[in-house]
C-alpha cells in the first residue's frame, strides 16, 4: 500500500473516532442507562420532523407530550400524527409483548428516524425523558433551542434496577403549596423517579382538608410563631385530587403519609380528647419528639383515625397508605388509665404491644378497603403483620429484619438517603439547614438499596429505595431545590442503574451537563460538591 493510502486511511479512523468520542461525550444521561451502543452520524431535529406514535392511542399521549417540550423550547408548531412514513420522523411505538419490568424501553437513534419503543406507557415516557436529556440543554428553556440540533445517532436498551424509585417531601414542618408540589413531581419524572411520598402530617402542622373534623385544618394546619405571625397552609381536597392526577400523568404514584400515633401533637392541638392527659395543647413552634401522643386506649381515637382515613384513600388511587409510626414515646401510655386497661383487656405485654395492637386495627381497616400500610421500621417493635412493608431508616438493620420474615422493603437510611443533612461544610451552606449531619453528593452516590448482608433469597423483598426531605429548617422552595439537587442525581442512579454501570467519575463529568439543563429548567440546585471546602471535608469524614 502506498504510503499515500495509509495517510487517507488513517485520516479517516481518525475522524471517526474523533466522531465517536464526540458522540459518546453527548450522550450524558442521568440515570445512567443501562445499555448504550454508540452509531456513527446524528439525527437533525428539523421544522419537517414529524412525531409520530404507533400502537394504541397512549403512545399518542406521550408522543404529545415531547411535542409541547420542543413547542416551548423551539416556538414552532410541531403536532403529533399517526404512523405513515415520513422523511424524518421520531416514532413512538407502543408494541404489544409481554415484559416483566414495566419500566423497560429502547431509543434507537438513526440518521433518518428516531425510535423510542416499550410495551408499557410508562416506558415510552422514560424513553422520552431519555430523548430529552439528548437534545440541548435549551429544550428546557422557553423560546431557546434553535432547530437544526443534532442528536447523536446511539441505540440505548433500558430497564430500571428497582420499581420503587422514591422521594418524600415533609410539607407539615414548613408548607409548600400545590404549584411547587407539581414543579417537584415534573423534576421527579424528569429524572425517573416514581414514588411521591407526601409527609401530609406531622407535629408542627396538618397539611390535608378532612370535612368530618374542620378544625384539624383550622386550627392544626397554623401555627402562632414567636413573632406573632400565623404561618402554615393546608390541601382543599380538590387540591389534592389535582396533584394526584398530575403526578399520574408522569407515572408517579402519590404516597400519603397519615402520622400515627405519635408525631400528632398538631391534631391533638385541634380535638385535645384524643390525647391521654386532655390537653389543652398549641400547636408547636419548635423541633423535636413530642411526649403528647394518640391515646392508644380510647376507642374514640381509632374511631377518628378511620374516618379520616375514609375519606384520604378516595383521594390517593395508588395502593399504598404511610402510617408513620415512628419516634411515639411511650410515657404517656404508661400513666394513661385508658392505655393500662386497653393492654389487661387485649392480653398485651406491655407498652410496645400496644403500639403493635393500635397499627394492626388500622391496617386490618386499610385492608378491608383494599390498601396496604408503609411504615417506619419503629413499627417491627411488638411484632407486624406479614403484609405491611417497612421503610427502613435508623440505618439498614430493620429493613434486613423485615425482608428475612418476608415482608417488602423500602430502603431509606438516614446515612445515606437524608436530603436534609448537609452537603458542603457546614460554615458555607445554608445557615441553620443540615441537622447536624454531612451528607455529600459523593456518599449518597455509594447507597446500594440491597444490603451486601442480606442472603440472596430475601434480596428479592427490597423494593427500592428513596430520599426523604425534612423541613424542619427547610422554609422555601429555592431552599428545597438546593437540598434535593444534584444529589437527587446521585440516588437516582442507585435506584436505576444496575450496579456493573455505575461510575463515579463518569457521574461528575455528566453532572455539569445536567447543571445547564437544570439551570434552564429552573432549579435552584446546590454547587458544593465541587467546592475545595467539601472536598476537604470529605477527606476529615472518612
Ligand atoms: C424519621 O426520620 N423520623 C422517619
Ligand atoms: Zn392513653
Amino acid at each position: 500500500m502506498n504510503k499515500f493510502i495509509i495517510l487517507i486511511i488513517s485520516g479517516l479512523i481518525y475522524v471517526l473516532v474523533a466522531e465517536q468520542i464526540a458522540a459518546a461525550n453527548s450522550v450524558q444521561i442521568i440515570p445512567q442507562p443501562n445499555e448504550i451502543i454508540i452509531g456513527e452520524g446524528s439525527f437533525t431535529l428539523s421544522k419537517n420532523t414529524r412525531i409520530m406514535f404507533l400502537g394504541q392511542k397512549e403512545a399518542g399521549k406521550i408522543a404529545k407530550i415531547l411535542a409541547e417540550l420542543l413547542n416551548k423550547s423551539t416556538e414552532n408548531g410541531f403536532k403529533v400524527y399517526k404512523f405513515t412514513d415520513a422523511k424524518s420522523t421520531i416514532l413512538f411505538q407502543l408494541e404489544k409483548k409481554l415484559t416483566i419490568n414495566p419500566g423497560a424501553y429502547t431509543v434507537n437513534i438513526k440518521k433518518r428516524k428516531i425510535i423510542i419503543s416499550s410495551s408499557t406507557s410508562q416506558g415510552l415516557f422514560y424513553g422520552f425523558q431519555t430523548l430529552r436529556q439528548l437534545l440541548p440543554a435549551t429544550v428546557e428553556g422557553k423560546g431557546s433551542m434553535a432547530l437544526g440540533c443534532e442528536i447523536p445517532c446511539v441505540t440505548i436498551k433500558d430497564a430500571p434496577r428497582y420499581g420503587y424509585r422514591g422521594l418524600h417531601l415533609d410539607v407539615s414542618r414548613h408548607f409548600f403549596d400545590k404549584y411547587f408540589i407539581m414543579k417537584y413531581i415534573d423534576m421527579m419524572a424528569m429524572y425517573k423517579y416514581n414514588k411521591f411520598h407526601w409527609h401530609l402530617t406531622d407535629d408542627q402542622g396538618w397539611r390535608v382538608e378532612i370535612k368530618k373534623y374542620p378544625l384539624l385544618t383550622k386550627v392544626g394546619a397554623f401555627r402562632v410563631e414567636s413573632n406573632g405571625n400565623s404561618t402554615g397552609g393546608f390541601y382543599t381536597q380538590d387540591e389534592i385530587k389535582e396533584v394526584v392526577a398530575y403526578a399520574r400523568e408522569r407515572f408517579v404514584d402519590i404516597i400519603p403519609e397519615i402520622e400515627m400515633p405519635g408525631h400528632s401533637v398538631a391534631v391533638l392541638a385541634a380535638y385535645p380528647d384524643l390525647s391521654c392527659s386532655g390537653g389543652p395543647f398549641t400547636v408547636p413552634t419548635n423541633w423535636g419528639i413530642f411526649y403528647d401522643v394518640f391515646c392508644a386506649g380510647n376507642d374514640s381515637v381509632y374511631h377518628f383515625m378511620k374516618d379520616v382515613l375514609a375519606e384520604i384513600i378516595p383521594l390517593f388511587p395508588y395502593k399504598y397508605i404511610h402510617i408513620g409510626g415512628d419516634e411515639c414515646k411511650k410515657t404517656r401510655w404508661k400513666r394513661c388509665v385508658k392505655c393500662q386497661q386497653k393492654i389487661r383487656q387485649e392480653g398485651l405485654k406491655d407498652e410496645q404491644e400496644l403500639q403493635s395492637y393500635f397499627i394492626h386495627s388500622i391496617e386490618e381497616y386499610l385492608q378491608s378497603k383494599g390498601k396496604e400500610i408503609i411504615g417506619w421500621d419503629e413499627i417491627l417493635e411488638g411484632g407486624i403483620s406479614s403484609t405491611a412493608t417497612i421503610m427502613s431508616w435508623r440505618g439498614t438493620k430493620g429493613g434486613i429484619a423485615a425482608a428475612q420474615k418476608g415482608n417488602w422493603v423500602i430502603m431509606t437510611p438516614g446515612s445515606h438517603c437524608y436530603f436534609n443533612y448537609y452537603q458542603g461544610n457546614p460554615l458555607e451552606e445554608p445557615q441553620g439547614v443540615g441537622n447536624g449531619r454531612f451528607l455529600p453528593l459523593q456518599k449518597v452516590y455509594t447507597f446500594d438499596p440491597t444490603p451486601k448482608e442480606l442472603a440472596p433469597e430475601y434480596a428479592k423483598f427490597i423494593l427500592g429505595g428513596q430520599a426523604n426531605v425534612w423541613s424542619e429548617h427547610i422554609d422555601s422552595n429555592d431552599l428545597v431545590e438546593y437540598m434535593v439537587f444534584p444529589r437527587a442525581l446521585a440516588m437516582i442512579e442507585c435506584l436505576w442503574t444496575q450496579p456493573q454501570h455505575k461510575n463515579y467519575q463518569l457521574f461528575e463529568q455528566k453532572i455539569h451537563a445536567h447543571y445547564i439543563r437544570m439551570n434552564q429548567y429552573g432549579i435552584s440546585f446546590s454547587r458544593s460538591a465541587d467546592k475545595e471546602s467539601t472536598k476537604k471535608k470529605i477527606m476529615e469524614s472518612k
